[in-house]
């Protein structure tokens, strides 16, 4: 009569353990799944270039295109269809130089994308990435002082304030600041409040890790530093006390909105994020976390629908309410058949 202790209890008929039960059937899984993806929860990234009649494949991120603003009809179109509610701006100039000043040209082609989206679909929540590092000829995010390549942060504070006054003035409905410099919350803040803009809201970038997973979009963007990383200003992706810290503070500064980037790397952080701050709360699940899935996709090593709408719904889970994706069109036909 020995009791095996290190054995699982067998459950007995009438036990009231069994978790099995609501598993049984498709409309009982739906009927307790705790998560729902929706289409809405997805923001579409677009990279704008100059000229007209442009569409480049980004080798690096399948069925994503560098588009000129006259291709925007078709695109807005296609994401009115699948229901798609909200896109993220990058630009790439025409030309750099050392301040990245095509930042804040008013006829650069985020500005005109915004305003051209404006009138295409006013109903489309338009975000604006501010950030120098499309525009720099170094690539990095700031103005750096020449002889050492360090990024001087102060001085990044105005110009990231008058890039975002610029998008603002376009007709953006939220400007999102990803420099890492820090005080650009309050820097940005002050700019827009000084220009009028009391009423245009700052998703930050709060908590961002100088990621590998960043790789491919530096492709799409044309933005790799052409010296040296970022992780003299981006976060250390071994801490998460630091990444609330950054959170609490761009809070204090003003910031409207939380984001934490990447997303599948730092969903304990998510998670922390939405315990400890009452804000609308975004993960960016980047471009390396996209081309990771299509790669293994592509040699039929990961069914990729349900992989990816699988790493979607774990960002959710982890408590983002909405997350920036390369799959937003994807996942938006995949979830209008899903069974
Ligand atoms: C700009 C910026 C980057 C990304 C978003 N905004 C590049 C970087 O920080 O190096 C990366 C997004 C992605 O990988 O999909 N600072």
């Amino acid at each position: 009569m020995f009791e095996d202790v290190t054995a699982p209890p067998t459950p007995q008929a009438g036990s009231p353990e069994r978790p099995r039960r609501t598993r049984r059937t498709a409309a009982l899984r739906a009927f307790v799944r705790e998560t729902q993806l929706h289409v809405s929860d997805f923001i579409h990234p677009l990279f704008l270039v100059e000229g007209a009649g442009v569409e480049k494949a980004i080798e690096t991120m399948p069925g994503h295109s560098q588009l000129s603003v006259d291709q925007l009809a078709r695109e807005v179109a296609e994401l009115r269809t699948l229901g798609i509610t909200s896109v993220l701006l990058f630009g790439i100039p025409k030309a750099k130089d050392a301040l990245g000043s095509g930042a804040w040209d008013s006829e650069g082609p985020v500005p005109r994308a915004i305003r051209e989206i404006k009138r295409l679909a006013p109903e489309l929540v338009v975000i604006a990435d501010v950030c120098l590092c499309e525009y720099t000829s170094h690539g990095h995010c700031g103005v750096v002082r020449d002889d050492s390549g360090v990024v001087i942060n102060d001085e990044t504070l105005p110009l990231l304030g008058q890039t975002a006054v610029c998008y603002a003035q376009a007709g953006a409905d939220i400007v999102a600041p990803s420099a890492m410099m820090d005080g650009q919350v309050a820097a940005i803040r002050a700019a827009l409040d000084d220009a009028g803009l009391l009423d245009t809201p700052i998703l930050s970038y709060a908590a961002k890790h100088a990621s590998a997973f960043y790789g491919p979009f530096r492709g799409a963007a044309e933005s790799t530093p052409s010296f040296g990383d970022r992780r003299a200003y981006q976060m250390d992706p071994a801490n998460a006390r630091e990444a609330l810290r950054e959170v609490q503070l761009d809070v204090d500064e003003g910031a409207d909105l939380l984001m934490v980037k990447p997303a599948g790397s730092a969903l304990d952080i998510i998670h922390q994020v939405r315990q400890r701050f009452p804000h609308p709360l975004v993960a960016y699940q980047v471009s390396g976390e996209y081309a990771m899935l299509k790669a293994a996709a592509q040699r039929g090593w990961l069914d990729e629908p349900r992989a990816a709408l699988e790493s979607l719904v774990a960002i959710r889970r982890a408590g983002a309410e909405r997350i920036i994706t390369y799959y937003a069109k994807e996942a938006a036909r995949w979830l209008s058949t899903a069974t």
